[in-house]
């Protein structure tokens, strides 16, 4: 290296740190902790990022989160920290940590001088309440959940976060002596931490939303029912799943915790000693003591999820439906992917994605039975005579195909969506409640042409990856995804998503009870994106008409068949 080169390489490295704003080590109630700096482009600005902070200690099995006792010294907080323990998608074995209740932030930094007061979005990922990490699947060193596009794009902080997944989240007897919900308190315990650590990340504590996908969607939904966050958070975003999905509450949580605990060896007559002996069984094999099966379903598989929150009389006093008062002044987005149905769908019916293989009206009819064992062939008929009244006599497959799409969508997000949404409006007191329905269509080359915004399809967009990866994607699902970074963060800095510090394609309207408007998003976005009264003939079928015909059996019966 030439001299000048070796001057000009110590000078410019002096003159870049000199210039770069960076937090450098931030102090928290545990103690120092220092993240990354890193610069934006080459005369661009900055963001600093710390991985892997604790917020609360290293959980014992089965048991709620506590304080974490905090460390001496500064903690570096530069590498993302273990998943929660899940099992692998084998089902065979498991990956992550008991060890995992931490947080990673995003904060972007002008060119000199270090923010102060931005908004806070706080994420709560999905994967069925048995998989999933606040970092997200790693593609090509880019994380699904690296939040530096929302937070650059939106200037806002953006925080994800951990919670334990699968038994050992969320098992329970139903009684005190495993209450469960430990996954709902784990994330509660986070949102915590971020109201009283996010100032010193030059973060606004009065200005923090919670958003989440899928069950982290419902999450997020149930932080704002439970009495225990009033004034934690301002605003929420749920995409593709409510507290009151049928999912996202297990009735009968001692089924499966006797299951679980006879998987592993332990005594199942009694609730105290199943619990004492479940706490100090191998969390792996806990972990790997439910296995859900995918092939050759006894029933559709949205009912074989069975790892869920419960109403354990404390953090949820009673079911989500009775909680909406609780919400009153939390500002709140509730959306579905017009296809949300479709990968479940494809579970249930294998021939949904294979052009070449035909479905029967009586396959139809079977998986509707599925899905209505608690109201009988009366609920059966009257909910496949609904679906099936576009065929006529001769319908042709593409048809058939969709209305089982639409179908399970309308079960599974839908439905309950439009519920919450209601709810919430009645409930709520100055907050504000906006709905939207994502329909890019799906990307996957594999799927039919038909395919629209399939599960989780809208993750790539809230997150920036059309810009982080940009040969992955083309110019309109830039558009996508600048619309939606620019709709969610405006929400979160003002309450409204048309109002600060992006530009919006077209004005989104609050649902009201004048006008049920909701934003049809996608790439083609304008005035006519706005529409009212989403599907609300299979909504009114499914709040009404099928709620009012006679129960006659619970989903217990479901479970049975699941066992034996
Ligand atoms: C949130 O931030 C906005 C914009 O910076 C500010 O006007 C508002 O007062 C803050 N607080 C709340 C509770 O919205
Ligand atoms: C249940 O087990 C606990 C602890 O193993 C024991 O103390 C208790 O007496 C048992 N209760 C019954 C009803 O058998």
């Amino acid at each position: 290296m030439a001299h000048w080169e070796i001057l000009c390489f110590a000078l410019c490295s002096y003159l870049s740190v000199a210039w770069a704003a960076t937090l450098g080590v931030v102090h928290t109630e545990g103690g120092f902790v220092e993240g990354e700096s890193k610069k934006l482009g080459l005369f661009g600005n900055y963001i600093d990022i710390f991985r892997g902070i604790p917020f609360a200690a290293p959980p014992k099995t089965l048991e709620d989160p506590r304080p974490h006792p905090g460390w001496d010294g500064t903690l570096e907080a530069k590498k993302f920290k273990n998943r929660c323990m899940q099992m692998t998608l084998a089902q065979t074995d498991v990956r992550g940590s008991e060890d995992c209740l931490y947080l990673n932030i995003w904060i972007p930094q002008g060119k000199r001088q270090v923010s102060t007061n931005l908004p806070v979005m706080v994420w709560i990922y999905g994967g069925a309440f048995l998989v999933g990490g606040s970092q997200g699947a790693n593609f090509l060193n880019n994380y699904l959940y690296d939040g530096e596009e929302i937070a650059v794009r939106g200037n806002v902080i953006v925080v994800t976060v951990n919670y334990r997944l699968g038994p050992l989240g969320f098992l329970s007897t139903g009684d005190a002596n495993l209450p469960g919900n430990y996954g709902l308190k784990d994330q509660h315990m986070a949102i915590a931490w971020v109201k009283r650590n996010i100032k010193a990340f030059g973060g606004d504590p009065e200005n923090i939303t919670i958003f989440g996908e899928s069950a982290g969607s419902a999450s997020v939904s149930l932080q704002t029912l439970t009495p225990k966050n009033k004034g934690l958070f301002k605003r929420a975003i749920s995409q593709s799943g409510v507290g009151l999905c049928s999912w996202a509450i297990q009735k009968n949580p001692l089924a499966w915790a006797k299951k679980i605990g006879q998987n592993v060896g332990c005594p199942t007559d009694n609730t105290t000693a199943l619990a004492d002996c479940l706490k100090i069984s191998d969390p792996k094999a806990v972990t790997l003591a439910y296995h859900l099966q995918l092939i050759n379903l006894p029933a559709p598989v949205v009912l074989t999820l069975a790892l869920s929150p419960v109403i354990d009389g404390d953090f949820l006093p009673d079911m989500p439906e009775n909680l909406f008062a609780n919400a009153a002044d939390i500002d709140y987005i509730a959306g579905v992917n017009d296809m949300d149905g479709h990968i479940f769908a494809g579970i249930d019916l294998p021939a949904i994605n294979r052009p070449l293989v035909k479905i029967t009206a009586d396959e139809v009819y079977n998986l509707v039975k599925g899905l209505t064992v608690d109201r009988g062939e009366r609920g059966a008929s009257a909910t496949y005579n609904l679906y099936t009244q576009p065929w006529g006599d001769k319908p042709d497959q593409e048809l058939m195909k969709k209305t089982v799409v639409d179908l399970i969508t309308d079960y599974i997000f839908l439905v309950p969506t439009q519920w919450a949404l209601n709810l919430h409006l009645q409930n709520a007191r100055n907050a504000k409640t906006y709905s939207y329905l994502f329909s890019q269509p799906s990307r996957m080359p594999v799927y039919p042409r038909w395919v629209g915004a399939d599960h989780a399809d809208d993750l790539q967009y809230v997150f920036g990856k059309p810009f982080a990866t940009p040969l992955g994607y083309l110019p309109k699902h830039r558009t996508v995804s600048s619309a939606m970074i620019a709709y969610w963060t405006n929400f979160a800095r003002t309450g409204d998503p048309n109002k600060g510090y992006s530009e919006v394609p077209v004005t989104w309207p609050p649902y009201t009870t004048e006008g049920s408007y909701y934003l049809d998003i996608n790439n083609k976005l304008k005035t006519n994106s706005v529409k009212q009264n989403l599907r609300s003939r299979y909504v009114n079928f499914w709040n009404t008409v099928y709620q009012s015909l006679p129960q006659v059996a619970n989903f217990s019966s479901t479970e049975e068949l699941l066992w034996s």
